[in-house]
């Protein structure tokens, strides 16, 4: 299939420029996140996570973002799946958004740690009864018989807590993701896109740059 048809040109949708950005990628992060809301852009917190086996084999999927601040991106699933296994071995990943409606892209480079069991604890209490019952179903990408086999044990997991707390599984929990690498994407007409680059070069020491398109 030839895809030449789809090509589009992009937008204009505002300055990104070495000069106009904070010295603090977080507050550029932070200010496009809230313009993608104001912008009514479905899913914004939907993100591509990549992680990598030791050896160098990489594997990517969509997550969603459960909060970011300063100390970085939290996103929750099962520990023991082929992404937490890869993230126990080897910690680097990477983060990318895709804001189609703005023509915007944000990549995050980074190193990702457990969150504290805590904080996984107090998430997933605020969960709907059905997500909190979904997570004690069955192990995340385990090869599974059928779709009966899900709802069954669906089943099972509600009578189980019919009348106690769902507690949280042990497998299934945070992570955060500490970025040392940002991009900021913003397409213009011509193709001329803007790329703004920050780099961590010490405690809160960002450095700037901007690449060609
Ligand atoms: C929009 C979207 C959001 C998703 N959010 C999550 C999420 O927050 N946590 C999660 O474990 N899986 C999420 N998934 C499912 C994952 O993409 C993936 O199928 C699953 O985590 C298994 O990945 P793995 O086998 O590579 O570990 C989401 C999928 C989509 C399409």
């Amino acid at each position: 299939m030839n895809t030449d048809k789809l090509r589009r040109e992009y937008q204009s949708h505002g300055e990104l420029t070495e000069d106009s950005v904070p010295n603090n990628p977080f507050e550029q992060f932070e200010k496009w996140f809230n313009e993608a809301i104001k912008a009514e852009i479905d899913l914004p917190d939907a993100m591509t996570l990549a992680t990598a086996t030791p050896d160098g084999i990489p594997s990517a999927r969509m997550v969603v973002l459960r909060g970011f601040d300063v100390n970085g991106f939290c996103f929750y699933t099962d520990y023991d799946s082929p992404k937490g296994k890869e993230l126990a071995k080897n910690p680097h990943a990477v983060l990318v958004f895709y804001w189609r409606e703005l023509d915007r892209q944000v990549r995050c480079n980074g190193t990702v740690v457990e969150m504290d069991p805590a904080e996984s604890d107090a998430y997933f209490a605020s969960r709907p009864i059905d997500s909190k019952l979904a997570v004690w179903s069955e192990r995340q990408s385990i090869v599974i018989s059928g779709r009966e086999h899900l709802e069954a044990n669906f089943e099972k997991a509600k009578l189980t807590y019919s009348d106690i707390d769902i507690p949280r599984p042990p497998h299934w929990g945070g992570y955060r993701l500490i970025p040392n690498l940002f991009e900021f994407w913003q397409g213009c007409p011509s193709r001329l896109h803007d790329r703004i680059r920050y780099t961590l070069k010490g405690n809160d020491d960002w450095e700037i740059s901007r690449l060609s398109p």
